[in-house]
């Protein structure tokens, strides 16, 4: 009986850890794809390269009022579009999704 309450426990755990990482991969696919890719440079800069640069904060500023952050964070010009419909969740687990490439020290 515990080791199939113990099952339970763990199949939920992972169920809902996988629902979290298919909602990132949902916002990325959907919103950030044409423009960034995981690891590679494409017409925006690659998720590694700003996990590597950027906390939390710059990421969110970035991606919901981009107009008002790129220069901040060092570019001359703003061709992102501004992603503030995107809700907690939604944006919560794309910043996670970004900043999971990170390089491990
Ligand atoms: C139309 C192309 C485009 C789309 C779509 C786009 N981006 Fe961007 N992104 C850019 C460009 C170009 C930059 C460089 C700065 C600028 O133009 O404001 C950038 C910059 C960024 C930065 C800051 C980079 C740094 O140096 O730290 C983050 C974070 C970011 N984007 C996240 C996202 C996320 C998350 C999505 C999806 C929700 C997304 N972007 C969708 C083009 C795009």
């Amino acid at each position: 009986m515990k080791k199939i309450m113990i099952l339970c426990l763990f199949a939920i755990f992972t169920v809902q850890i996988n629902a979290k990482d298919d909602l990132a991969v949902k916002v990325f696919k959907g919103y950030c794809w044409g423009c960034h890719h995981q690891t590679a440079q494409a017409f925006g800069p690659s998720f590694k390269k700003i996990a590597n640069v950027r906390k939390k904060d710059e990421i969110i500023a970035q991606i919901t009022d981009p107009k008002d952050t790129y220069k901040i964070l060092g570019y001359k010009r703003n061709s992102m579009p501004a992603f503030d419909d995107l809700n907690a969740s939604q944006l919560n687990a794309i910043v996670a999704y970004i900043l999971s490439f990170k390089d491990k020290k």
